[in-house]
């Protein structure tokens, strides 16, 4: 990669512009919900993402201080905040991925679907902006419950004429996050090798690992997969109830974002072979939208890959499951259509 090298005061530095005109093409990243628990290191991780040129920072409040603060770390983005609605349009316009964690978080004894009737309006409002001022942004959905609301941003994509659902993913990546670290410390393996695929949605029972194609292999007794997939499955709750009321998982939420947007970002600027999982629109199983391994390239999804082999214990997992992910979908969907 080319790399244009100057010198102030006989101290040589790699010039921004250099940077930006050489390897990594511009790219403007926007984070709706930027001043939240999650928001704030996701914004802060994206900064130190080189690929992103411009990361823009929204929320109802507080980014001007959050914008601030990460602006202050010398790395390639220019960062800007925008807070209240009539800064939004400024916010998204050019964007190229628009990540939203936007939205009230679980406390204990909720369910994900319990936050529905707060965070499926704010989710539509922001859909309704993007498809106004970046309608060809991807859109990272991080916002839960994840199985809902990104059904009700395929309808208000659809509304608006702007649906690519090659550009629409609910982000499951902390699951995947989640099965890797617990099968490494079970399988006593190293965590930075392990790779497997977590299918179906992200809520309880709709997660679905597969410990049966996890790498490095191990052999694990089937008490300790029934285990690992119920740990994966809880690992939400888990923080939820660790906070106490606190709020859920931000930290590793931040980390998992910022893998997925960067699995995004190498995506669009032509990477070859970037594979992760996501909850998408799916032709994998008879539901319209499903998590399963997709290979990102300069549009967004290139190919939904299928689930590959299944034991019987995930096979079961899977019809098990298919229930009540479909509702969680159709509510989605029935919401976008009446409101
Ligand atoms: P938080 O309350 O700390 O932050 C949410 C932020 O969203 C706040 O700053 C709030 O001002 C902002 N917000 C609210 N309405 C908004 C609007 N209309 N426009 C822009 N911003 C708005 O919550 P958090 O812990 O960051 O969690 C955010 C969401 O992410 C929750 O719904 C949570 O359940 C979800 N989550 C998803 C995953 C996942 O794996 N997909 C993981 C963790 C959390
Ligand atoms: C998670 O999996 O940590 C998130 O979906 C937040 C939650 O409510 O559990």
């Amino acid at each position: 990669s080319i790399v244009r090298r100057s010198s102030i005061a006989g101290v040589s530095y790699v010039s921004r512009r250099g940077f930006a005109s050489g390897s990594a093409p511009e790219r403007k990243v926007a984070v709706l919900g930027a001043a939240g628990g999650i928001g704030q290191p996701l914004s802060l991780l994206m900064k130190l993402n080189p690929l992103v040129s411009s990361l823009s920072l929204y929320d109802i409040a507080g980014t001007p201080g959050v914008a601030a603060d990460v602006s202050h770390i010398n790395t390639r983005s220019e960062v800007v905040g925008f807070a209240g609605e009539e800064q939004l349009g400024k916010a998204l316009e050019g964007a190229d991925i628009v990540i939203i964690p936007a939205g009230v978080p679980r406390k204990p004894g909720m369910t994900r679907d319990d936050l529905f009737n707060i965070n499926a309006g704010i989710v539509k409002s922001l859909c309704t902006a993007i498809a106004k001022y970046c309608p060809n942004a991807l859109v990272n959905m991080i916002s839960n419950p994840v199985n809902s609301t990104v059904p009700i941003a395929a309808e208000v994509f659809k509304k608006a004429g702007t649906y690519d659902e090659k550009k629409l993913f609910g982000v499951t990546m902390l699951d995947v996050v989640r099965a890797k670290t617990f099968y490494a410390g079970k399988a006593e393996v190293n965590v930075a090798e392990v790779n497997l695929p977590v299918v179906g949605g992200h809520a309880g029972i709709t997660i679905l690992p597969l410990f049966s194609q996890a790498t490095p292999k191990a052999n694990l007794s089937n008490e300790e997969i029934v285990a690992l997939t119920k740990r994966t499955q809880d690992g939400g709750t888990e923080v939820v109830e660790a906070k106490a009321g606190k709020g859920s998982a931000t930290l590793s939420m931040a980390y998992a974002g910022a893998i997925f947007a960067d699995a995004c970002l190498k995506g669009l600027n032509g990477v070859p072979d970037v594979v992760e999982c996501a909850f998408v629109q799916s032709n994998v199983t008879e539901l319209p939208f499903f998590a399963s391994k997709v290979r990102l390239g300069k549009n967004g999804v290139e190919e939904v890959l299928g689930l590959g082999p299944l034991n019987d214990y995930e096979k079961q997992g899977l019809e098990a499951l298919k229930p009540e992910l479909l509702s969680s979908i159709e509510k989605g969907i029935k919401f976008a259509k009446e409101n």
